[in-house]
Formats: structure tokens, sequence, C-alpha cells
């Protein structure tokens, strides 16, 4: 299940010595890392290495409607105190071709007291595909789940040095929110995509969250077409992951 180890990290946090002020890259060492949705696969960390997730078809993070709730992809992910996150980026790519071909970043915000991953909060931030093309994509699902599309720069596709759409993806957060951006021209600048205003926030009705789920996912709702496709899959690669936390 998706939080049954946060008492575990919890442990694991209070025991490490840590400097209260200044800001840390996590070492692969100090996090653990789960797989959600990925029987039989071995999690590992994705700090310092490149991963490829292996998504099956009909499978998504998406809620539409609390009925229609949705959190079937696959999701490596890591637990964090709430209070000591200040952000995660990775790079991702993919050979996208079919709507809703998607991979990225997940933030999950668990409330208090309700491990229910069916009301839990998330930030899922990446390349999904959609109108024939790849483009960068952000859910934000208080509630409900909204989302938003914002075009790929011919930049980040160079970069990629081949056709697959590659993206650096960072959410940050700032005060009680969290933004999500895209890094442009080799990180040295950054495009907004989103600003979440409950990320972090003490008057939500729903509490703020003492832990958070931070990892990579990578989802295909759509099977593909032609006879003895329909199981295919798509393989979301990641690298560069990297969590700063104080
Ligand atoms: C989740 O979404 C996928 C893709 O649309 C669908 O095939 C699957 O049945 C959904 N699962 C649930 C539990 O709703
Ligand atoms: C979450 O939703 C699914 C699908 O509706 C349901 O089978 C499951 O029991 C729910 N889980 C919880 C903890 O309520």
């Amino acid at each position: 299940m998706l939080f049954q180890t946060t008492a575990i990290w919890l442990l694991a946090a209070l025991s490490t010595p840590a400097s209260a002020s200044a800001t840390t890259t996590t070492s692969s060492s100090s996090l653990k890392w789960h797989w959600l949705n990925n029987p039989g696969v071995k999690p590992i960390s994705p700090v310092g290495r490149t991963v490829t997730i292996q998504v099956p078809p009909d499978t998504d993070i998406w809620r539409p409607a609390l009925s229609k709730h949705n959190f079937t992809a696959p999701y490596l992910y890591t637990v964090v105190p709430a209070a000591r996150f200040q952000s995660v980026q990775v790079t991702v790519t993919a050979p996208w071709k079919t709507l809703y071909d998607q991979g990225g970043l997940v933030v999950a915000f668990p409330t208090n007291g309700h491990h229910n991953a069916n009301l839990t909060r998330f930030i899922k931030a990446g390349i999904e595909f959609n109108d024939g093309a790849p483009a960068l994509g952000v859910v934000a699902t208080d509630i409900l789940s909204d989302w938003s599309l914002s075009p790929i720069t011919e930049q980040q596709q160079q970069q990629a040095g081949d056709k697959n759409a590659k993206a650096t993806i960072l959410v940050e957060r700032d005060g009680t929110d969290a933004w999500v951006y895209v890094l442009e021209d080799g990180g040295r600048t950054r495009r907004a995509l989103r600003q979440v205003t409950w990320a972090f926030n003490e008057d939500d009705a729903q509490g703020l969250a003492r832990e958070i789920e931070v990892g990579i996912y990578g989802a295909k709702p759509t099977e593909e077409a032609g006879e003895g496709h329909a199981r295919d899959g798509i393989a979301v690669t990641f690298s560069g992951f990297a969590l700063k936390t104080v």
C-alpha cells in the first residue's frame, strides 16, 4: 500500500543527524523507495542513476469524479516530512506516440489521519501526449483533478538528441504554495507551468499533510490500436532525479 512505510521513514529521519538550516540534496542512501502498482519489481533509488519504468496500458492517475478515482499507474516514491520538502526535479523522456501517454513527477499529500489513497491530494507533472504531440502536462488534484497543457519547446527536443521529446520538470515549495516549472536552456531558465496554492496550506479544510510522497511515474491510459497491440506498454525513462530537503 501507498502509506505503510511512513513510520519507518520517520524513524530513519529522526535517527539521522540533519542540519536544520542547510538545504541538502538528499543522498541515495538516506531514502527508502517503494513501488505502487508495479508488482514483482524491486524498488531502486532513482538518485544518481537512470531509471526506466515499463508502463502497462490502461493505467492512469486521475480523479475527474470521486467515483472515478484512478491511481493505477506505476509510481516509484519515497516519503519525506512535508516540513522538510524544498523541491524535486527529474528529466523524463519516452517514445510518446498515443493519446495520454505520459510520465513525470508525482507529489502526493495524504491527509493527516486519512491514509486513503482514493482521497489523497496530488500533483503530477511531466510530459503527456495530446493533440498528436507530446506536451508539458500538469494535473493538480485537491478534491478533483484539473489539467493544463503547455507546449514543449523545440530546444528541449533538440537536447534529447533524438526524436523522443524530453523535458526537465521541477516542483518547488514557495511558502504554502507548490510551483511547477519546466527547466529550459540547460537549466538556466525556468518557465512556470502551475501554482498550486493548497499544497502546504494549513487553511485548507483537509489540513496539512505531515508526510508527503515524492517520486516518478508513467501512465498509459490508451491501448494501442491494431491487432495484437492492445497490451503494448511504454518505457518511460528518467534521469537527473534530485530531491532537496531542509
Ligand atoms: C484507470 O484508467 C485506465 C485508463 O483509462 C482504465 O483502463 C482503468 O480501468 C481505470 N481504473 C480504474 C480503477 O478506474
Ligand atoms: C478506493 O477505491 C477503489 C475503487 O473504487 C475501491 O475498490 C477501494 O476499496 C477504495 N479504497 C479505500 C481505502 O477506500
